[in-house]
């Protein structure tokens, strides 16, 4: 069935000293076969963790790109081809973080996944409500709103090469958890909603939780049917909490 995926999502965190410790934190871990890791550090240390990790089973990825994959007058911007050559096999895109400080608009965040898969990056995309959207009872409407403009333009099939995240906004960096029944929830709404397009390429998308993931939490979460794995924040930052994070999938 579908292999569990854990990935850490370093944010904006790091130093080129504590990104060594952290590396060396990582390479001591016990890692199962039967779940894919990934680390997004920030670009600027892609290099770094690439070096570091040649010996780990532990795959790089890049936390956004540039909407467009040819080279050209985007300064500040890292295009996906830059980061496949970097190393990268994934690619966040439409992180909550980068729609709501960033302003990045889901049309963009389509583009962002076109240029991804046009240069063999399997790009996650992030979705996710708000605290006023759920307490509105919206969560279905946005999050099928935000997977609709993928599925509009790549079918499921397109999405399916990817990997979807579902991170609810008030669950990131706060603490809040959603209950794994509450996540199982959306997960479950998220495949139903792609299945009803084509059922055979629903069931191969992977979908992760994201928000608060700990080692506490992980296995509840990641036992739930439809919760393939995780997308971690903080607590990636840690490499035994990490490291016990991909252990529960491997378990679950
Ligand atoms: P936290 O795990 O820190 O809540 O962050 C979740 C997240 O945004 C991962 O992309």
């Amino acid at each position: 069935m579908r292999r569990p995926l854990v990935a850490g999502n370093w944010k904006m965190h790091g130093t080129r000293q504590s990104v060594e410790s952290l590396l060396q934190g990582l390479s001591q871990q016990d890692w199962p076969s039967d779940v894919d890791v990934m680390i997004a550090p920030p670009a600027l240390f892609i290099q770094q963790c690439r070096d570091a990790l040649t010996d780990l089973p532990v795959r790089l990825g890049a936390q956004s790109c540039a909407y467009q994959a040819e080279p050209g007058a985007l300064t500040g911007e890292i295009s996906p081809a830059q980061l496949r050559d970097a190393g990268c096999e994934f690619v966040l895109v439409g992180h909550s973080e980068r729609r709501s400080l960033f302003a990045e608009t889901d049309e963009i965040v389509c583009r962002k996944f076109a240029a991804a898969l046009a240069c063999g990056l399997r790009p996650v995309l992030c979705v996710g409500e708000t605290r006023e959207q759920r307490d509105a009872q919206l969560t279905a409407e946005v999050v099928g709103g935000q997977l609709q403009v993928i599925l509009d333009t790549f079918g499921v099939g397109g999405l399916a090469q990817g990997v979807v995240a579902y991170e609810p906004v008030w669950a990131i960096g706060t603490g809040l958890t959603a209950e794994p029944e509450q996540a199982q929830d959306v997960h479950a709404m998220i495949r139903a909603r792609l299945a009803m397009l084509d059922d055979e390429q629903a069931q191969r998308v992977q979908i992760l939780y994201g928000g608060s993931v700990k080692a506490d939490n992980a296995e509840a979460l990641f036992s739930m049917p439809d919760i393939d794995g995780g997308l971690v924040g903080g607590a990636s930052l840690n490499a035994d909490e990490f490291g016990a994070i991909v252990r529960a999938a491997g378990r679950a």
